[in-house]
């Protein structure tokens, strides 16, 4: 069965297009040799989504590049996936988007030239067996692309021990419950090695780095979260013995001091099928 996304929410979709940053998507996107795949009759896979931030950069690369690949977007939320429509509405290539479980892809097996899946594993119960769907679905030679985060949200100096405590309570009970996996990051090298995938790289950049005065998407995108943690308690799917409410404004308060410095690193791994 398919796990809950634990950001599920009515301005998820809002929260995702706000905290992007274009460039660095962009970038990854290249560091990872999509230029390589920007062909005619090529099809290109971006799985989990979301409202497309990730597919409008590669439908971006590919009319820059003159191209017409065929895109491919997959996403359990059909809500999403119509917002992503919108996005893509303007960009020439073909696309095609697919209401499904990354973990029962409706697509046929060595069908898929490139495939990048970002911030998703964190939120799988079973990160292996999606692993093994997408590499399901990729041609030989295929190049597959996962990225995601470690220890995402939870560095930051100087934080005093009684935030500290509380901040890791909720980290802990997130990881217990299997809704969370905050050290998604780490592991994506070693599915690449298990799965024997050729050529395999990792690359690491900071997607958090935050000193000095707060940005108005970043409050938005923290403040978000922060109030799914504070729903989450109220439906009685935290126990913890503390409000998180409160948690919620002391951290917040600790957060947009312009004297905090916070990171989160994402590591962005890339192999090809055999
Ligand atoms: C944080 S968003 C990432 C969006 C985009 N990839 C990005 O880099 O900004 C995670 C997305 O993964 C989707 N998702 C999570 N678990 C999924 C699953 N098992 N099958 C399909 N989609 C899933 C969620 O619906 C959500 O839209």
């Amino acid at each position: 069965m398919r796990s809950v996304y634990l950001m599920e929410g009515e301005n998820e979709a809002v929260r995702l297009a706000v905290k992007d940053k274009a460039d660095e998507t962009r970038r990854q996107l290249l560091e990872t040799g999509l230029s390589d795949y920007l062909k005619a009759g090529v099809k290109i896979v971006d799985a989990g989504t979301g409202v497309g931030v990730v597919a409008e950069q590669m439908a971006a690369l590919a009319e820059t590049a003159a191209a017409t690949p065929e895109l491919i977007l997959l996403d359990a939320s059909e809500d999403r996936l119509q917002v992503a429509k919108q996005r893509l509405e303007q960009y020439r290539c073909e696309k095609t988007f697919l209401p499904c479980d990354l973990a029962h892809v409706p697509l046929p097996d060595n069908s898929m030239d490139y495939l990048f899946c970002r911030f998703v594993f964190e939120y799988l119960s079973d990160q292996r067996a999606v692993f093994a769907e997408l590499k399901r679905i990729m041609k030989p030679g295929g190049k597959m692309v996962i990225a995601d985060l470690d220890n995402i949200s939870t560095s930051h100096y100087p934080l005093n021990p009684e935030l500290q405590y509380r901040l890791d309570a909720i980290v802990s009970e997130l990881q217990k419950s299997g809704t969370f996996d905050f050290h998604a990051g780490r592991k994506l090298f070693s599915y690449f090695h298990e799965n024997d995938l050729a050529d395999v790289r990792v690359h690491a950049a900071m997607h958090h780095l935050f000193y000095g005065e707060m940005g108005e998407n970043d409050d938005f995108n923290w403040s978000t979260k922060l109030q799914r943690l504070v729903d989450l308690q109220n439906k009685g799917l935290l126990d913890l013995d503390f409000s998180v409410a409160e948690f919620a404004d002391d951290f917040l308060a600790f957060f947009r001091s312009p004297g905090r410095f916070s990171y989160t690193p994402v590591f962005i791994v890339e192999g090809k099928k055999r």
